[in-house]
């Protein structure tokens, strides 16, 4: 795929030399993201951060990366302070952006809302999560974190646990791992099962995965990754719905020492009951260091879309 001006909407489009161009050039941005190497390769342009949805991380490190790399970023502050409530649609918001920024992040709580801004903005649209649909950037500095964490991602079997259904980080991270030779466990409840279009497409691509309930019993089968989702609140319909399934599955740490010694322990962020405060202390939980990699990954895809990698 051609980085330079692309939209970046959805993890299936990446083919595997995508991914791994990503994380090479992250691998790069490295000693920037960390500040011990100063940058002013993005000097001049300027990224709109349009989050329509609550973001801590994702919006802090997308900014941070722009301004660490030389960059500027413009905002709005949030959905109620836009023209959007004025009825504006997005993609008319889309063609004026375009007029003020190089590259614009957008999160929102509308599948698809994300693709029709960049049908309207003809330069680059990263999608930063469109409600339960995808979240690219997220899949990728996942990606480098499994490869960062284990030292390879061919090989690996990965257990996703949670909120497979409205969990957007893992569907799009399923798109990715398509393309490396890993075996998957979905663990959840039936109610939150991973999508079935998901499931299709990993299937088309020969990828081995299994479905599973009990959560116990996966980490006890010696999983190299176990990746857990918080339950998306916000995505059910009636509150009642949301409280019978919240904390259906939580991990501390007497139950993740019942795992393979060496499984990475990761999760997208923010965790509300799924992991006790006393995992944290072990070695194996990588949480924070992934909600770290965000900078050097979202670094190189800034980078990459405005053609100075
Ligand atoms: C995730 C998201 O927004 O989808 N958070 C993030 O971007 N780090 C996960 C979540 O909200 O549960």
């Amino acid at each position: 795929m051609k980085f330079k001006g692309a939209d970046i909407l959805s993890t299936k489009l990446f083919a595997r030399n995508d991914i791994e161009k990503v994380m090479r050039v992250a691998g790069r941005m490295e000693p920037f993201a960390s500040k011990r190497k100063l940058s002013d390769i993005l000097q001049g342009k300027i990224l709109a951060a349009l989050f329509y949805e609550p973001s801590t991380r994702t919006r802090l490190s997308f900014e941070t990366a722009m301004l660490r790399l030389g960059g500027r970023v413009i905002t709005v502050p949030a959905m109620e302070t836009s023209s959007l409530t004025k009825g504006e649609t997005l993609f008319d918001t889309g063609k004026m952006v375009q007029n003020y920024a190089d590259v614009i992040a957008m999160r929102h709580p509308k599948e698809g809302s994300v693709t029709e801004m960049a049908e309207g903005a003809d330069i680059s649209v990263i999608n930063a999560g469109d409600g339960p649909g995808q979240h690219p950037t997220q899949a990728l500095l996942d990606m480098y974190t499994i490869r960062k964490e284990q030292g390879k991602i061919d090989g690996l079997t990965i257990a996703m646990a949670g909120d497979l259904k409205f969990g957007r980080t893992v569907h799009s991270l399923c798109y990715l791992l398509a393309h490396y030779k890993v075996k998957l466990i979905f663990v959840s409840p039936k109610e939150l099962k991973m999508p079935v279009n998901v499931c299709e497409f990993l299937k088309k691509k020969g990828v081995k995965f299994s479905v599973e309930s009990d959560f116990d019993k996966v980490i006890k089968s010696g999983v190299d990754v176990l990746y857990c989702t918080r339950i998306q609140k916000e995505r059910f319909e009636n509150e009642k719905e949301y409280l019978k399934l919240k904390g259906v599955f939580v991990l501390n740490k007497k139950k993740a020492l019942t795992g393979k010694k060496t499984m990475t322990i990761m999760h997208a962020l923010p965790r509300i009951d799924e992991i006790a405060t006393d995992v944290d202390s072990l070695q194996n939980a990588a949480y924070f260091r992934q909600a770290r990699n965000g900078v050097a990954v979202r670094m190189a895809l800034l980078a990459l879309v405005l053609g100075k990698a």
